[in-house]
């Protein structure tokens, strides 16, 4: 066995100020021309599906928060209170505990339940567009916020200030943004916290048919969700779920104005096509293109050791790539592998189920609505080390 401490590895800077569009692809596969890990910044990058499920399934990994925490010095206050409490950095019982207490909100059914309020957030948010401007303000941005306020039974009035807090909280998993704009993430995790409690104390005075009471009926008394984890548990879903879907729902229309034909054929069969295009969608471009885990103890992967406290960046990106024709988007293509857009294991996305019917219904609902969709001027794509953002995208149609 070799350690990784002794290999001679590529280089792969996943924060390099150009890392972006067409660059970031090519510069991914040619690292992987050149083997399955390479070294990044803060820590190794493995570039293939088997090795990335390796990592995220394995028993003796972690994801870092605390590590990169402390590392950009955040050891104490609102967001560090966060970092410590969020479900992504729990391991072992305490993990599995919070998960099947959660889960049941989270179910594919009922994800489907709440289909009918995004259609009605679509046809409100399709009334204000005009026949060209940005994606992102009209609709991209708006919907994943207006819908997880409906899930979590907050008032839709109150979309735009989640969509803030949510786009500030989650740069605790973004190490530019730890470095530059702290005080703005640790007053967002201050605020938001307060909101949910104030949340939650109408809810408990008054229950109705939301994640909310779902929450509250899981806690209570012995083994159950403590008050502290259930604030917690709805900060985490108001974080992940609002900036992942609008930046999912953004790369989508930049995909398909790029690609007419597959567009065409999902507006010939939008409900029909509508779970592949995502499928594709969510494997060609995945918007969290990168996710860690730390070795909490010596592990070895294809005779290389990685000692204690290594970390690793999984690169769902090219991973979900290795299939046959991986780098061509193909909506009506069979596709063998798993993606690993929403990770894989014990962590594996909450919210798929949610973010999956987004997007299912926001491209049913648009492809037939925006035929002839086209580019009208360049994207501005935000970075990849964190979620993978479309800061503005100009589309026209007719
Ligand atoms: C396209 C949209 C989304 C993508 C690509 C995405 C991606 C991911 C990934 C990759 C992970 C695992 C990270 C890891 O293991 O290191 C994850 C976890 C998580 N996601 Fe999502 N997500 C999306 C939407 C959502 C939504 C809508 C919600 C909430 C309703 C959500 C809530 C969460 C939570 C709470 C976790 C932590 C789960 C745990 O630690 O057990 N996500 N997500």
């Amino acid at each position: 066995m070799t350690s990784v401490t002794e290999l001679d590895l590529p280089a792969f800077d996943y924060s390099a100020p150009d890392l972006t569009g067409e660059v970031y692809h090519r510069r991914l596969a040619e690292t992987r021309e050149r083997g399955w890990l390479a070294r990044g910044p803060l820590s190794y990058v493995v570039l293939d599906r088997e090795a990335g499920e390796f990592f995220l399934r394995s028993r003796a990994t972690a994801f870092p928060g605390r590590e990169i925490a402390d590392l950009f010095g955040v050891t104490a206050g609102r967001l560090r209170e966060q970092i410590d409490a969020n479900v992504l950095n729990q391991t072992g019982d305490r993990h599995r505990r919070l998960r099947a207490l959660v889960g049941p909100a989270f179910t594919p059914r009922a994800a489907d339940r709440w289909r009918p309020v995004m259609r009605e957030f679509l046809t409100r948010l399709w009334d204000t567009t005009t026949g060209s401007g940005d994606f992102v303000r009209a609709v991209a941005r708006p919907y994943p916020s207006m819908t997880i306020a409906a899930v979590l039974g907050a008032p839709v009035e109150d979309a735009p200030r989640l969509h803030e807090w949510s786009n500030l909280v989650q740069r605790q998993f973004d190490v530019r943004a730890l470095s530059t704009e702290l005080p703005r993430i640790e007053t967002a995790c201050a605020e938001v916290h307060d909101y949910v409690e104030a949340l939650l104390a109408e809810r408990r005075a008054d229950p109705a048919d939301d994640l909310l009471s779902a929450l509250l009926a899981a806690s209570g008394a012995g083994d159950r969700l403590s008050h502290a984890e259930c604030v917690n548990l709805v900060v985490n879903v108001l974080a992940g779920g609002v900036d992942t879907t609008q930046a999912q729902l953004a790369h989508a229309l930049r995909l398909f104005a790029a690609h007419p034909d597959q567009w065409a054929l999902l507006a010939g069969d939008p409900a029909g096509r509508a779970p592949a295009a995502v499928r594709e969608v969510l494997r060609f471009e995945p918007i969290t293109p990168f996710t860690a885990r730390i070795c909490a103890e010596p592990v070895e992967f294809r005779a290389v050791g990685f000692p204690a406290g290594s970390i690793v960046a999984i690169c769902a990106a090219r991973a979900n790539r290795e299939t046959t024709d991986g780098d061509r988007f193909d909506i009506t293509a069979e596709r063998d592998g798993r993606a690993l857009t929403f990770g894989a294991g014990a962590h594996y996305c909450l919210g798929a189920n949610l973010a999956t019917a987004e997007l299912e219904e926001a491209l049913a609902f648009l492809a037939p609505r925006m035929p002839g969709l086209r580019a009208d001027g360049p994207a501005a794509l935000g970075g990849v080390e964190g979620i993978y953002q479309v800061e503005s995208l100009p589309l026209t149609w007719s």
